[in-house]
């Protein structure tokens, strides 16, 4: 079925081994000019296509989808095929640049670029053909695509899908490789739960295949922290076959005081615990309103009587529920336009930070609300936080805690603290706003009551914080893995894994 079958196939071109060749390399790229000429001087060689600075497609590669967080790389290696990712690899490991993949550039710190100045930045966003196996249901997309493409492909090549979060230009890259939670996935997991398999190009330039059963310590590493181990030129998704119907909807929930946002708050997070695996919901709460808002594996009768109690008792009302198929939900959520591919072009200005949290006592509950009809409600900046509904006796998603690096599944609360700038720059001092926000909830918690998530990283964080908060209890593990595949840390980031 795949072309690689279940070899080890060895760096090509360049495929010399890294470090005993560090020497004549020096003498080959070391002559003269800066690492951006050495480095394109290398790409060219090897017959990877460059972006070179000044181009239009290099202001693409390098415009960040969060414009308070910019970054130079030292060069951006077009990848249009899985020998460029490699060969590209083998440039910047030789030369001791660290090299990052970009998908789809979504990464709220800017991740894609490497967080940093300096990196070889191997854009993949050429790379995103999708192939439905009929037979099998098993899906080979490549690294470089985007979240609505790949939802499109599936269902005119099959009437398939997987589960994976609501917009459609964010990459499949960074997405499944840390988790992917969406409006699917209290019925059908994370994003990373339909991964069966993977084609990587490690850090010496050796073409890996790994799924449970081949290379299975790199397959589970991948599934959660992906971006610090390798690249994926190509991932495998096992595909469900979504219901005809589905009804998705919207209620707005009238919570004018701090004593009403408590009682709802409290009533929400009651529901969550046993909630039908076929609800899917999140609490959207913005300076101006509050919805709860989600995907029902039903139609519209049932999702009235499965709603009923809750509405009622958080005084809400329906304002919306629309019944239709697949694509409809995705558009709904997502925006009409969910083809997006190479060139895709989508910004914001702002500050983030997220939270994993089991049920709220009483006191946590008072300490969120009041921060919000406090300095929160005070605030003109265009803030919301987004609470999902994550986990609870019925979710996908909390099942087998440990059988992935996505350290967080017994969370029943998964929440976004999300501020924007609409005009305007960000102030410098903004992200206190949002940080805040979560400390006001976390504070005399336990380190291990609480997480955070590595799709919604908090760039402010310290390096150890983050890991810390991002991995938890994985973090051992995964750092052992780290010096076995990239013992010199050639996929850096600021808050990545480092090796043991
Ligand atoms: C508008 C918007 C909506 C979002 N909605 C959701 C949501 O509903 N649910 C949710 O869970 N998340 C959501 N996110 C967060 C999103 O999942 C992350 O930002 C994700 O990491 C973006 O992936 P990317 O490929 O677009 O980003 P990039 O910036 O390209 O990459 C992010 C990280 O992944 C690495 N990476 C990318 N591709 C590869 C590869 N092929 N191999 C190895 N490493 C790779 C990069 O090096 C980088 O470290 C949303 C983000 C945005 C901007
Ligand atoms: C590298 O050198 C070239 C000239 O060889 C120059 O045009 C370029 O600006 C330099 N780049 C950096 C990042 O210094
Ligand atoms: C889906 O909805 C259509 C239109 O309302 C209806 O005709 C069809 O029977 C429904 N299918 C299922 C499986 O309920
Ligand atoms: C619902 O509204 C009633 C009347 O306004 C109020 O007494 C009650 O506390 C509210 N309940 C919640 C959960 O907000
Ligand atoms: C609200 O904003 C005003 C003006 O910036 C400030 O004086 C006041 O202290 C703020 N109140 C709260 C509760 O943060
Ligand atoms: C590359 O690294 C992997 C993982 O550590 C190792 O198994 C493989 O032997 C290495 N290949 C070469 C050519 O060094």
């Amino acid at each position: 079925m795949h072309p690689l079958g279940g070899s080890l196939r060895l760096g090509g071109l360049l495929g010399l081994a890294v470090a005993s060749q560090g020497s004549r390399l020096h003498h080959r790229f070391g002559g003269g000019g800066n690492q951006t000429d050495r480095l394109t001087e290398c790409l060219t060689e090897a017959g990877v296509p460059v972006d070179m600075a000044g181009t239009a497609e290099y202001a693409i590669d390098v415009s960040s989808f969060n414009l308070r967080l910019n970054y130079t790389p030292a060069a951006v290696a077009a990848a249009g095929t899985a020998d460029h990712v490699r060969d590209a690899v083998a440039c910047a490991a030789r030369l001791g640049v660290k090299a990052t993949a970009k998908c789809g550039g979504h990464s709220y710190a800017s991740f894609g670029l490497g967080g940093e100045d300096g990196h070889l930045v191997i854009e993949m966003s050429r790379m995103n053909r999708v192939v439905l196996d009929d037979e099998t249901g098993i899906a080979t997309v490549e690294g470089g695509a985007r979240l609505g493409h790949l939802a499109v492909e599936l269902w005119d090549q099959g009437k398939r899908a997987i589960s994976h979060g609501t917009c459609p230009g964010v990459g499949v890259g960074g997405h499944v490789l840390h988790g992917g939670y969406g409006m699917s996935s209290h019925t059908h997991g994370l994003a990373l739960d339909w991964m069966v398999g993977a084609t990587v190009v490690l850090a010496n330039a050796s073409v890996v295949e790994c799924s449970e059963t081949e290379n299975p310590d790199l397959f589970w590493a991948l599934r959660g922290a992906g971006s610090s181990m390798g690249v994926v030129t190509e991932f495998r998704f096992k595909t469900f076959e979504p219901p005809e119907n589905l009804t998705y909807f919207v209620a707005t929930a009238q919570w004018p005081t701090e004593d009403r946002a408590l009682a709802g708050l409290a009533a929400v997070q009651e529901y969550a615990k046993t909630m039908p695996a076929e609800l899917n919901m999140r609490l959207y709460i913005a300076n101006r309103f509050v919805n709860l808002e989600g995907l029902y594996y039903g139609d519209d009768a049932a999702l009235h009587h499965t709603l009923a109690p809750l509405l009622d008792q958080a005084n809400a009302t329906l304002a919306l529920a629309q019944t239709g198929g697949w694509l409809d939900q995705l558009k709904h959520f997502g925006g009409s336009n969910l083809d997006q591919g190479h060139g895709h072009e989508e910004h914001e200005t702002f500050h983030s930070t997220s939270l994993y949290t089991g049920p709220l006592d009483e006191d946590r509950l008072r300490a969120f609300v009041g921060y919000w009809f406090g300095p929160a409600k005070n605030n003109t900046r265009s803030w919301h936080v987004q609470i999902d509904l994550h986990g609870g006796e019925n979710s996908a998603v909390s099942v087998a805690p440990r059988s992935t690096a996505y350290a967080h599944r017994d969370s029943l609360l998964m929440f976004l603290l999300y501020d924007r700038a609409d005009r305007g720059e960000f102030p410098a001092d903004g992200a206190a706003l949002m940080d805040n926000f979560a400390a006001a909830v976390t504070a005399g918690f336990d380190p291990d009551d609480w997480g955070m998530y590595v799709n919604y990283p908090n760039p402010s964080l310290s390096q150890d914080d983050a890991k810390a908060r991002y991995w938890g209890p994985n973090l051992a593990r995964l750092r052992a893995i780290k010096k076995d595949v990239d013992p010199d840390d050639l996929f850096h980031y600021p808050q990545g894994i480092l090796p043991a």
